[in-house]
């Protein structure tokens, strides 16, 4: 099983991937494709749950997710992202909240949108054996106050995250999402702390790269612009579907194949 010590002994010597899932199947795939931790982002919400963003998504939708991806990834660590107002307001909730995750269904370790109200939080669940990854600069969590748009542009804001990113790693976090923030902010927040970085849309020098799945593979209508396309599965499912109709209204679906007959069953009507 991996632990949170395997992909700290990663930083700095080869870069992290991760990526999100939200499912056993595609959990199952990436994991086979060697990713090293796979995200059970709230992104879920936008990504596969129809929603405008994440903040509807509740714990219960989390949880079931995560149970699919545990049961579907061998080798990869399993992060659950904890979703909005799942934490941070009431300490005992938050523990439980997070502890389920683990307890319950099967992950490696929680995300926190983190700020100035998750330190204390990040250390009382190292003190209880839950792992947490904390995550900094753009937070769509707080998309109410900050829009989607490039955070820490200026001095005094990339100082508050280079010192939120100390504060986090000697209250115990394990990791570090940096999400959409000039690059050579993350360069420097990298160098600031010991444990690993992990970037998206902030540049080349963080220890670590996580991408949504559906950017990745091309199964999303929309994606942000630091994302990438890997792959047109959304052609490839226009056209196996488009087939199957087509198969079936031609009436070349199903085929002798595909159809079994029992002797005994003639002459009924
Ligand atoms: O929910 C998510 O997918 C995330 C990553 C983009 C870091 O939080
Ligand atoms: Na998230």
């Amino acid at each position: 099983m991996p632990t949170v010590r395997d992909l700290q002994a990663m930083a700095g010597e080869e870069p992290i991937t991760m990526l999100t899932a939200y499912d056993a199947v595609t959990a199952s795939i990436v994991d086979d494709a060697g990713i090293d931790v796979i995200l059970v982002g709230d992104s879920m919400g936008n990504a596969v749950l129809g929603y405008e963003d994440t903040l509807p998504v509740t714990l219960d939708e989390v949880a079931s997710r995560v149970g699919a991806v545990a049961r579907g990834a061998d080798d990869a660590l399993v992060v659950a992202d904890m979703p909005f107002l799942s934490f941070g307001a009431d300490e005992a909730e938050s523990v439980e909240n997070c502890g389920r995750m683990l307890k319950e269904e099967g992950a490696n370790a929680v995300k926190l949108e983190s700020g100035p109200h998750t330190v204390d939080l990040t250390e009382r669940l190292a003190d209880l054996g839950i792992p947490t990854m904390a995550h900094l600069g753009l937070t769509p969590q707080s998309v109410n106050q900050t829009g989607y748009t490039r955070q820490a542009t200026d001095r005094e804001e990339a100082e508050e995250i280079i010192s939120l990113a100390r504060e986090h790693e000697a209250a115990g976090a394990f990791a570090l999402v940096l999400e959409h923030i000039p690059a050579n902010l993350a360069e420097q927040v990298t160098e600031a702390v010991d444990i690993p970085t992990i970037g998206i849309g902030a540049g080349g020098d963080c220890d670590g790269q996580v991408l949504v799945f559906t950017d990745v593979v091309g199964l999303s209508e929309r994606s942000p612009p630091f994302a990438e396309q890997f792959g047109d599965v959304r052609g490839e499912i226009e056209g196996a579907v488009g087939d199957y109709v087509d198969a079936v209204a031609d009436g070349d679906f199903p085929g002798e194949e595909h159809s079994h007959t029992a002797d005994e069953l003639d002459d009924l009507y």
